[in-house]
């Protein structure tokens, strides 16, 4: 039993060690990613788009989309609030997906 013992404490402390010297040589870095900047094509409710879908993301998650169609947008913002847990009130959802729709849906340019 003693020996078990002993041998958990080694065990412990050897790892105790090993981060030890793995923050003191430097081992963790920081990097800083550019920051790209996209500006959403003009239209009602770009600014509430443009500030809920760039809390977890770039916006060229929807730049970079195909043409959806309206409904496919609202059930994209709907899963990034019920999946991802987006803090986007209710209203708020249905403004983004008109925008959405109109600034990049099917008929957009
Ligand atoms: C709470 C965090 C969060 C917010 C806010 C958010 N998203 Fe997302 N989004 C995610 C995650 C997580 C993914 C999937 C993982 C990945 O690919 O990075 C994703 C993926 C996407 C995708 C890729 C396709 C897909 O369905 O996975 C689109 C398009 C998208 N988001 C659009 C939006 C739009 C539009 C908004 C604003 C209404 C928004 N997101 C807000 C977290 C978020």
């Amino acid at each position: 039993m003693i020996i078990r013992i002993i041998c958990l404490l080694l065990m412990l402390s050897g790892s105790a060690l090993a981060d030890q010297a793995a923050s003191s040589s430097g081992m963790v870095h920081a990097i800083r990613l550019p920051e790209v900047k996209i500006d959403l094509k003009s239209g009602p409710g770009k600014e509430k788009a443009a500030a809920y879908c760039a809390i977890c993301h770039s916006l060229d998650y929807i730049t970079t989309q195909p043409g959806f169609a309206k409904e496919t947008w609202g059930e994209i913002v709907a899963k990034m609030v019920k999946v991802f847990g987006a803090p986007i009130p209710q209203a708020v959802t249905q403004e983004i997906t008109a925008y959405l729709s109109a600034a990049y849906g099917k008929n957009s340019q």
